[in-house]
């Protein structure tokens, strides 16, 4: 099968389309021709060499697809060969087949393309498990997204306002800001030009949010304190501002607030597969109903992964770029 190889870790030059071993369904797995596949952030820092792949998982990138399942391993119950799905991978999604676990593919939604639908399971199981599983976003209340503009962004604000929560965003550009608006998001906040604190306690009148989807880190920990509301609930998922801040536990106590930290990845299987099992139930329904679309900023062929790469580091998108298999 031909797949996206990074021959060393390191810059975006490091990834050649390549001919590598083809792949059979283990037990328990399926076997899938990729139509297309989802690029995330942290496919990166996999290319760099700072985010390997968990035991036994595949060494090629990629944390997504979409496409027909080609054959089916022993014990595989629910699918067919030539269904249309999307897959949960751990790695191995720049590549023209996967095999992955049955319990990380779900049908590919209706009113979705195929191809479109690459770019949904990372997101949307992201989303889904920490903003409502683990932070327990209610009707009414007000979720702060920062990086609104990104593929965890995008989901965050459509998901959120579809399930009748008031969102705000933070992006670092005014287009990326009339962008996330026209999702729901409101106050979509500039953070190069205003202080995103101020912005939304002024919009909240003092409230601030109820759960924040932080994708900083270290560098907001203390802002988003200021922001987070009593009783509130902050998500961390992202360190693009570093891992080590001093956290201010008087503040804490004072909000009865907690702070909240996860990774899917390196979740045991089953875990992956409850938080697949949950998605198909509670948010495949809002998908075909349209109420979340994924929001596809561009679709390059596979070969042009280290351009994709160079389109994410660069920030030049919103919602999801996707290679075309
Ligand atoms: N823990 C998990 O399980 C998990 C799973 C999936 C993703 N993630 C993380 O979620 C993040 C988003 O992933 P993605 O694939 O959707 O990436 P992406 O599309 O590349 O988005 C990254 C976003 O971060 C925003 N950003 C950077 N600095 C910011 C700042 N100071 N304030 C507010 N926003 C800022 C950028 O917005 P501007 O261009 O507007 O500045 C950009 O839209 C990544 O950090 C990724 O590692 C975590």
């Amino acid at each position: 099968m031909r797949a996206v190889v990074a021959r060393s870790p390191g810059g975006r030059e490091v990834l050649a389309l390549a001919d590598v071993p083809d792949l059979v369904a283990g037990e328990g797995e399926v076997l899938i021709d990729v139509v297309a596949a989802g690029v995330n952030r942290a496919d990166i820092s996999q290319r760099e060499g700072r985010y390997p792949p968990p035991p036994g998982a595949s060494e090629l990138i990629g944390l997504e697809c979409s496409g027909r399942i080609a054959a089916l391993g022993a014990g595989v119950d629910g699918f067919g060969v030539g269904d249309e799905v999307c897959a949960l991978l751990p790695s191995g999604g720049y590549a023209s087949q996967v095999t992955v676990a049955a319990g990380l593919v779900l049908p590919k939604p209706d009113g979705v393309s195929l191809v479109d639908a690459a770019g949904l399971p990372e997101t949307v199981c992201t989303v889904w498990s920490n903003v409502f599983m683990l932070a327990g976003l209610q009707q009414g209340e007000t979720l702060l997204v920062h990086g609104g503009a990104s593929g965890i962004g995008t989901t965050a604000i459509q998901l959120a306002r579809a399930l009748g929560a008031r969102v705000a965003a933070t992006v670092g550009s005014d287009w990326k800001a009339e962008r996330c608006r026209e999702l729901g998001a409101d106050p979509a906040i500039n953070y190069q030009a205003s202080d995103f604190v101020a912005e939304l306690l002024s919009a909240t009148s003092g409230h601030g949010a109820d759960v924040i989807l932080d994708v900083v880190g270290a560098a907001y920990l203390s802002r988003n304190l200021e922001a987070v509301a009593t009783n509130g609930r902050l998500v961390v998922i992202g360190l693009q501002k570093g891992a080590t801040a001093e956290l201010n536990l008087g503040a804490l106590m004072a909000k009865r607030a907690a702070v909240l930290a996860t990774g899917l990845r390196m979740r045991p299987l089953a875990e992956k597969a409850a938080i697949v099992a949950s998605v198909r139930e509670n948010v495949w329904p809002l998908v075909a109903e349209g109420h979340l679309k994924p929001i596809v900023d561009r679709v390059l062929p596979l070969a042009e992964a280290a351009e994709a790469h160079r389109v994410i580091e660069a920030s030049e998108h919103v919602g999801k770029v996707l290679l075309s298999v």
